[in-house]
């Protein structure tokens, strides 16, 4: 992995002279002007190496390494400063910088200092590998994000079927996580050293996924040119994922229902009730918009890593159409959404132009079909254009399951004044 540098220093000709310098030594580099503003990457991104000088407007380059080392210990700082003095050198490491070095500084001092810092947090992190048990800066993708309550709930029931044998039926919107739910049963269940083994039953027809799941034998089809294991066969002592298994014909899900009534020595008539399934339900992204930061930050994070963009930050304007779109294709357009504004985006902050037209207009709001539309204007007597508008907003309230933004934008769009339907929200 490429190293990333945070260089803080309010000499723009200094900081670009060391981005410049590291970067030809193959580093990834940020540069700042302030200490308030390396803070303010820091929160974003994970770096694994702070330059920054002393003499700084505002926060001085000392007191921002004294809440840096605080904040994020494992990250080593590296102190510099026109104004070297054995005092400031004592400081700068009583707060919990790794050197010093003072400028102007050769540029094999500086190369050499940043090697020893970045060895130190190689070696640092390692440890941490084997020994914290959170990452505190989930980098990597596969990593389920959210603390809303209906996905603790989530988080419990796999905690609870997890080291069972049961069979989990996982239900949920497209792009809500079913996948990453049914690996996170499987890497906290007993099975998690034995094959994982997933058949996506929605793309293959009945012939072929007969012979994938139960195997075959050789020349019992055309095409069978040799023998084949079966899925459940091949996870022996692992788990098998039927992914889409809602598409499957019912002959076969017969047969599959079959398989493991078989298995289990139940050959009877109630299968489906001796089958205990527990059932893990994915909410849909807009009902719980509180993880819509959390993991719009933890997607602009590995895209920013990933494709080596600097993009720390999400402006607040941005959040607030992030928070309030409706995400009809959940958290995985959530993440496209953030991955293709990292890649469009000029500056280290996303901005609403960044964002996918969709989100910036809106767009993915349901409005009323024209049959339930006949019913919501199904009224006894004529009625007032007040009691129309008030009808029409509760039920724009309704599909957009009580998210009043979302409600508000929608009326907007449909040309219902402002001022009246926020009086009404
Ligand atoms: N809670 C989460 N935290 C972080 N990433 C998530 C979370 N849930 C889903 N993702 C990511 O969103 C994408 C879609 O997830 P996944 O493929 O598991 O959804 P799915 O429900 O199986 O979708 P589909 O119904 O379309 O097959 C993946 O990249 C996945 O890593
Ligand atoms: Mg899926």
């Amino acid at each position: 992995m490429i190293a990333h540098i945070l260089i803080a220093d309010d000499d723009e000709v200094s900081c670009q002279f060391f981005a410049e310098t590291l970067e030809s030594e193959g580093f990834r580099v940020q540069q700042v002007t302030s200490g308030d503003a390396a803070l303010a990457c820091l929160e974003n991104t994970t770096y694994d190496l702070l330059i920054i000088d002393v003499r700084m407007p505002g926060m001085s380059g000392l007191e921002a390494t004294r809440i840096v080392h605080e904040k994020y210990p494992a990250l080593p700082i590296v102190v510099m400063t026109a104004f070297g003095s054995i005092e400031t050198a004592v400081e700068a490491i009583h707060e919990g910088a790794f050197d010093f070095i003072s400028k102007p500084m050769n540029l094999a001092e500086l190369k050499n200092i940043v090697a020893r810092a970045l060895a130190q947090r190689l070696l640092q992190r390692r440890s941490e590998k084997n020994t914290a048990a959170e990452d505190d800066y989930p980098s990597q993708l596969g990593k389920i994000i959210g603390k809303s309550p209906p996905m603790l709930e989530v988080y419990k029931t796999v905690a609870r079927v997890a080291p069972t044998k049961s069979t989990v039926l996982i239900l949920g919107e497209s792009g809500t996580g079913k996948e990453l739910i049914a690996r996170a049963i499987h890497e906290h269940s007993p099975r998690a050293n034995h094959p994982f083994v997933a058949v996506d039953c929605g793309a293959l027809t009945e012939t072929i996924l007969e012979s994938e799941l139960f195997g075959h034998m050789r020349g019992s089809f055309t095409g069978a040119v040799a023998d084949k294991k079966g899925v459940f066969e091949e996870a022996q002592g692992g788990t098998c994922f039927l992914d889409e298994i809602g598409g499957i014909s019912p002959n076969m899900q017969a047969r599959l229902l079959l398989a493991e009534a078989v298995a289990k020595g139940q050959f009877r008539q109630d299968l489906y009730y001796r089958l205990d399934v527990v059932t893990v339900q994915l909410p849909p992204l807009r009902q719980r918009a509180d993880d819509i930061p959390l993991l719009a930050h933890h997607f602009l994070r590995y895209y920013s890593q990933d494709g080596g963009k600097p993009v720390t930050a999400i402006a607040d304007k941005a959040m607030e159409l992030l928070c309030s779109y409706r995400w009809p294709g959940n958290i995985r357009e959530l993440e496209h959404a953030i991955e293709q504004a990292v890649a469009l985006s000029y500056q280290p902050i996303l901005t609403p132009e960044d964002l996918p037209l969709e989100v910036r207009e809106q767009k993915a709001h349901r409005f009323p079909s024209n049959a339930t539309a006949a019913a919501l204007f199904n009224f006894p007597d004529t009625p007032s254009l007040e009691e129309v508008k008030k009808r029409y907003v509760g039920h724009v309230l309704q599909l957009a399951e009580g998210n009043v933004s979302a409600s508000f934008s929608a009326c907007a769009d449909k040309m219902i004044e402002n001022p009246w339907a926020s009086a009404l929200l």
